[in-house]
């Protein structure tokens, strides 16, 4: 299509590119998209409904698989479920003690763990970004082949619900992502063969998800709903996990019977979807938002970029979807503290270290299953969040666990071997607490607002064994990258 003035051209890309349109664009496919609907019983819950699911009726999804293709999953898609699928009244989650973090504020952690399908919340993202494009008649379920590029958990939500919809959907994730998303993917799609696409290296190698996605866009029939700027998953966050992270932070102030504020919220940045329900807290609590990058790729801190193994997060660049302007806090988080903590986490021997040496209580533990890599690095983020900007005993910090960890048990093998020598002992446990929770390190760079030419102020913590404080020497000009390369190999200085 031509574009003619700047006018059309903004129409055109808010319509086109960032998923913003606000009329019917196509009213044939809208009705293909009804007609299809009707034959196979689906209806469409609203961002609303998302957000607050007492206002409709839990036995909407009847006696639908949580696990399985069941359109009445859409109903599930929101924060309100337990692990079985059921309706909660507030949303399932734990609040982390000092005996675990070291830090005095409470750790509240959302578990994403609950949503139907494929046990992760990106299936929100995956909904949120093409329920405007159906309403709007843009997506064509009976003629579009639905492209999802991901790191492995938005594909897998994508996927999900093209086949709800009897339409095909792609998957393009990297080829090192973890052996369980490929597992899902197998059974899921009708043709993995054709239909699972893996681009070349692991999470951070969105370029080359890119550029596949730009082969694919080349045939009509394929739509590609490309997460990092379709704003429905801004939006769909900031409406549905913005209410849900709020109502969690409520219900446990009143179970604390203290006076909580929430001061922060921590979320690892992927598409940076979920960091939207930032914008919500501080809009109705102040809370300040907290974007979290993996260390060894450390876009947001340093314009730095390499391989890592927060899977999700991450991805060399920061998306269009990220409010940056509304981001207070950076905090990088050493993808071996992540690992090993997953190891720590899930062996007999981790958690005894925690209940006998620790004193962690019991109910903590049982729910550390429900932490994936990158909701471990949330976590340590809040925890080096709450030690940055001297947080108390009545300042609760709010994030979520994306998925669990039985998205990783073939990653459990590979650290424990890389790490451990294949086991995991109570002398590695006392090892990883020392490394990883014990001495949470909180180098900081502060700019001014004048600085950095933002309204607030701009805090750089870096976390983990490998960990690294900002030189104040570098004499790189802030925000500039020296090369294309890896970060750690090119700045005389060690640090990008
Ligand atoms: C496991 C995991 N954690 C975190 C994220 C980041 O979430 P977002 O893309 O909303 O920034 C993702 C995104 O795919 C993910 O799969």
């Amino acid at each position: 299509m031509t574009v003619s003035a700047g006018t059309d051209a903004i129409a055109h890309a808010l319509e086109n590119q960032f998923g913003l349109a606000d009329r019917v664009v196509d009213a044939a496919a809208l009705a293909n998209s009804a007609a299809r609907f009707k034959e196979r019983g689906i209806t469409l819950p609203t961002f609303a409904q998302l957000a607050d699911p007492s206002s409709f009726d839990a036995a909407v999804v009847g006696d639908a698989d949580k696990n399985g293709p069941d359109a009445r999953n859409l109903w599930r898609v929101h924060w309100y479920n337990d692990m079985a699928g059921n309706r909660v009244g507030v949303p399932d989650h734990v609040v982390l003690p000092s005996s675990l973090t070291g830090v005095e504020s409470p750790i509240i952690v959302v578990f994403g763990d609950r949503f139907p399908m494929i046990t992760a919340h990106k299936v929100l993202a995956a909904y949120a970004c093409l329920a405007p494009r159906i309403v709007t008649g843009q997506f064509d379920p009976t003629r579009h082949r639905a492209i999802w590029p991901s790191t492995g958990n938005y594909a897998r939500g994508g996927i999900a619900i093209s086949r709800i919809m009897a339409s095909r959907g792609v998957a393009i994730l990297p080829a090192g992502m973890s052996q369980e998303r490929f597992d899902w993917l197998d059974k899921w799609c009708e043709n993995p063969k054709d239909d699972v696409i893996r681009t070349v290296g692991t999470e951070s190698n969105v370029k080359e998800i890119y550029d596949a996605c730009n082969e694919l866009a080349k045939d009509p029939g394929n739509f590609v709903l490309n997460q990092f700027c379709e704003f429905g998953n801004h939006l769909g966050h900031y409406e549905v996990t913005g209410r849900a992270l709020g109502h969690a932070f409520e219900a446990a102030r009143a179970a604390s019977g203290r006076d909580l504020r929430l001061a922060a919220f921590t979320s690892a940045t992927g598409s940076a979807g979920t960091i939207a329900a930032g914008d919500r807290l501080k809009q109705e609590y102040g809370t300040r938002i907290v974007a979290v990058e993996a260390l060894e790729c450390p876009t947001m801190l340093e314009n730095g970029f390499g391989e890592h193994n927060i899977q999700g997060i991450g991805d060399k660049h920061i998306p269009l979807i990220h409010n940056v302007m509304n981001t207070d806090v950076v905090v990088a988080v050493s993808d071996q503290a992540t690992d090993q903590l997953y190891a720590m986490f899930n062996s007999d021997d981790g958690l005894g270290y925690l209940a006998d040496r620790r004193h962690v209580p019991r109910q903590i533990l049982d729910t550390l299953q429900h932490f994936g890599l990158s909701s471990i690095c949330n976590v340590l983020a809040a925890i080096s969040t709450a030690k940055v900007l001297g947080l108390g005993a009545d300042d609760a910090i709010v994030t979520v666990a994306t998925d669990g960890a039985a998205l990783y048990p073939s990653e459990y093998t590979k650290i424990t071997a890389r790490d451990f020598g294949n086991g995991f002992t109570n002398l590695d446990a006392a090892q990883v607490w020392g490394e990883h929770l014990a001495n949470v390190p909180t180098a900081t760079r502060s700019s001014s607002p004048s600085e950095s030419g933002t309204a607030s102020s701009t805090s750089a913590t870096t976390h983990g064994s490998n960990s690294r404080a900002l030189p104040s020497s570098c004499s790189r000009p802030a925000g500039t990258s020296r090369s294309g390369m890896a970060c750690a190999a090119c700045c005389p200085c060690g640090t990008t």
